[in-house]
């Protein structure tokens, strides 16, 4: 890629809820060292943020560049990737406005970040341009918000430490998320119905949607499904519940063991996600509410009044929500081992304790995934372990780089404890 391109990142999708907070960690944190722009559908709106953020944060800002792009324009998305080393992009739904703009990237030659978490367009995506990105290395991520880099990084970092500490091979690796805190944007709750109206659409999305594998190939399939039962975890002492982001992150943790080769053959490799309850009572509470939510979203008929009740486009949790956030992962991991001899659990834990993790914390981690493929080219070159091209995942692009990054910018990526253990985790 040529190092004549004026920007480091452009952020497309400025305007949105999240776009916003992305300029603003920009404006405060990277005042210097980072060439960037913000992009979107309108002037008006593009120009009343800069001013915002130059009231704000500092005078200077009245000099970063704005960038105004159609989706339906493809010639004015292409010139905005021609200009830049890496497309970061909010601007969501996906399956409506995300496909021109990777094709813009994949095109023009830049890296392309983003934070959806609606897997059938994740497929799409891989199935149009994998082999093209893969032939211009270049980076094509998505999934770089809490969907799903806790989940995916926190699974790397398991079992790369299996690996480096014990010579080891993970049989099974479970993500917990055992307490959390913050909101939801009306841009989700929109990309979220969308999802719905789109399998109702068309209804062969529906098994893409459900299956945990619709991210690699039909000959890397192993035996896994989606957990929606209650169980005990005997390690952590608690009740499991079904996790509602697993529909991404399964998915996302999956395609990183096919592409990285967690295990020697990828189809044994066996991933759960879930939610830490104290009692069976209250484990059996979250699996009936989370049923409970996925099934009035699937009702396409109830979206209009939804939509009355929740946040709209534009909307989003407070800045005192987000900051008096929180999320506290717990990742495990059992290595593969003959039969009857005990495995060794390593553990770790990931999450930010100041911050939720839905915007304030997917903003960081986006832009910090951004900024990674940016500006630590040449480590990322050097790493032998990650994908030069392709659509990839955070851990299969970037890896303990961006764990790295994302240390540095607060979150915590913690290995706990190790030992042997005995099998089993419930
Ligand atoms: N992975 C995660 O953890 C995570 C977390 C948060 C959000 N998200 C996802 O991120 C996306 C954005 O969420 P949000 O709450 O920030 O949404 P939002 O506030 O509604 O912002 C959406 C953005 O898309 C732009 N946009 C809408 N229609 C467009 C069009 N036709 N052409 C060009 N741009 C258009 C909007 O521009 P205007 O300002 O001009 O309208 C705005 O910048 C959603 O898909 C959401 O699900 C994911």
């Amino acid at each position: 890629m040529s190092s004549a391109r004026a920007f480091d990142v452009v952020v497309w999708g400025a305007t949105g809820f999240t776009g916003r907070l992305v300029a603003e960690h920009l404006a405060r944190d990277y005042k210097t060292g980072v060439r960037w722009a913000m992009a979107g559908r309108s002037q008006d709106r593009l120009e009343k943020l800069r001013l915002e953020l130059s009231e704000q944060y500092g005078g200077e800002l009245r000099d970063v560049p704005i960038l105004v792009g159609d989706i339906k324009d493809q010639a004015s998305l292409d010139s905005i990737a021609a200009q830049t080393r890496v497309m970061l992009s909010t601007a969501g739904p996906f399956a409506l406005m995300g496909t021109p703009v990777v094709d813009a990237a994949v095109r023009g030659g830049c890296h392309y970040v983003d934070i959806t978490g609606e897997t059938p367009w994740v497929r799409e995506i891989i199935g149009k341009y994998h082999e093209e990105a893969k032939k211009k290395n270049l980076r094509i991520v998505p999934c770089c918000g809490f969907d799903s880099i806790p989940f995916d990084l926190g699974a790397l970092l398991v079992v790369r430490h299996l690996a480096e500490r014990y010579g080891k091979q993970p049989a099974r690796v479970l993500n917990v998320v055992m307490g959390s805190k913050g909101g939801v944007s009306g841009g989700t709750i929109a990309s979220g119905m969308n999802a719905f109206s789109e399998m109702k659409r068309k209804p062969e999305l529906r098994a893409t949607a459900s299956d945990v594998y619709a991210l690699v190939p039909p000959e890397a399939k192993g035996g896994d499904g989606e957990f929606w039962g209650v169980q005990f975890c005997r390690e952590l002492g608690k009740y499991l519940a079904p996790f509602v982001m697993q529909s991404c992150n399964n998915r996302v943790v999956h395609r990183s063991n096919y592409l990285l080769r967690y295990t020697e053959d990828s189809r044994d490799f066996r991933y759960q996600e879930s939610v830490a309850a104290p009692s069976w009572f209250a484990a059996r509470s979250v699996q009936l509410g989370t049923i409970a939510i996925v099934t009035a979203m699937s009702q396409t008929w109830l979206h209009p009044l939804l939509k009355k009740m929740l946040p709209a486009q534009g909307e989003g949790p407070t800045r005192e929500m987000m900051l008096n956030g929180f999320y506290k992962n717990r990742v495990l991991a059992w290595s593969k081992e003959p039969a009857g001899e005990a495995p060794v659990l390593v553990q770790a834990e990931v999450g930010d304790p100041h911050r939720d993790g839905g915007y304030w914390g997917t903003s960081r981690m986006l832009l910090e995934s951004a900024l990674c493929l940016a500006l630590q080219q040449k480590e990322l070159e050097a790493d032998k372990t990650l994908q030069k091209g392709g659509v990839l995942t955070p851990a299969s692009a970037m890896g303990m780089l961006l764990v790295e990054r994302l240390r540095k910018a607060g979150l915590t990526f913690k290995v706990l404890e190790d030992g042997a253990a005995a099998a089993g985790s419930s």
